[in-house]
């Protein structure tokens, strides 16, 4: 589908707000922005609301070279709130909460974690807020994550549009996701590998695949209960069908938002590095995570914040 061409920064302001302890410099003209002047581990309670209200302001926020450990990151994940229950492992030892996301340099695989366009588990009724990855060992090049603002996404429909897909609920399924997987394993399998529950490359996963099928209908347009902001809740990964359209009408509108929302206009990009800690809301924007440095080890921990069921 040919990209739609637009210039969103009539219609967003992503610049910085004078915070008064901490410094927010913005990413790019859609989203994003670095916070500096803070450790995570030595956080005080006037620094973490100005840090909530810059990720709220910017989507996604990343610190560089922070010195912190998994309780650290417990910490900081408890302060936006309850985890998140969409744990695909089992946690690192004695963090339960904390998820690795590792691929080891002699590792291939066709799909990583977070490979494609999309929301954090969708596919729940309550899917995650807030999700936040922790950069312990990077690869010299490649790796990179992106995010594209679908709050902006949303406010660059026509007003026409906006109102087709007002009333919509989306079914977000992990269908081709676990597709995916069994493939993956049944390859491992026929090759004589240890396959079983393994999954994404190094991930022992620990998931109910079932679940993650038979999904949720959540609405297209989705409401953020902290700012009021409309934003579009539809990815590549997750996002299968429309309720009360056929398969033929569902994938015409949605193959329409699913290239509308990840335009290079309403992205930004992080070039990781060991320290780096970045926050992203799962209610405004969608991401992916790039599976380009074969040969190189990535060592990432993840965690997230509960969710409210979407509005
Ligand atoms: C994710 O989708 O949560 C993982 C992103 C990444 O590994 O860059």
């Amino acid at each position: 589908m040919t990209q739609l061409k637009l210039h969103p920064t009539a219609v967003f302001d992503n610049s910085a707000k004078a915070y008064e302890h901490i410094e927010a410099l913005p990413l790019a003209a859609a989203m994003g922005a670095e916070i500096r002047g803070v450790q995570i581990s030595q956080l005080n309670d006037v620094q973490f609301s100005e840090i909530r209200d810059a990720l709220f302001r910017h989507k996604m926020i990343f610190l560089r070279d922070q010195d912190m450990g998994h309780a650290d990151q417990e910490n900081f994940t408890l302060r936006f709130g309850a985890f998140g229950v969409d744990a695909y492992t089992a946690g690192v030892e004695g963090h339960r909460n904390v998820q690795p996301v590792i691929k080891e340099a002699d590792t291939r695989i066709k799909m990583i974690f977070g490979s494609g366009w999309h929301t954090d588990s969708p596919f729940m009724e309550s899917p995650p807020a807030i999700s936040m990855l922790f950069g312990a060992d990077i690869p010299p090049y490649g790796g990179d994550t992106i995010w594209c603002n679908t709050a902006l996404a949303y406010r660059c429909l026509s007003d026409t549009m906006k109102k087709v897909v007002a009333p919509l609920k989306v079914h977000m399924t992990a269908v081709d996701v676990v597709a995916n997987l069994q493939e993956e394993n049944r390859v491992k399998q026929a090759r004589g590998e240890e396959a079983g529950n393994k999954g994404f490359g190094d991930m022992k996963l620990n998931v109910n695949t079932q679940k993650m099928v038979t999904g949720w209908f959540h609405p297209v347009v989705r409401t953020h209960p902290e700012t009021g902001e409309k934003a579009l809740y539809v990815d590549h990964t997750y996002s299968r069908g429309i309720e009360g359209m056929s398969p033929a009408e569902a994938n015409a509108l949605l193959g329409f938002l699913k290239e509308h929302v990840a335009q290079p206009a309403f992205s930004c990009r992080l070039r990781w590095a060991r320290g780096t800690l970045a926050v992203w809301d799962n209610r405004i924007c969608v991401h992916q995570a790039f599976n380009d440095y074969d040969g190189f080890r990535r060592e990432m921990y993840r965690t997230t914040v509960m969710g409210e069921v979407p509005q």
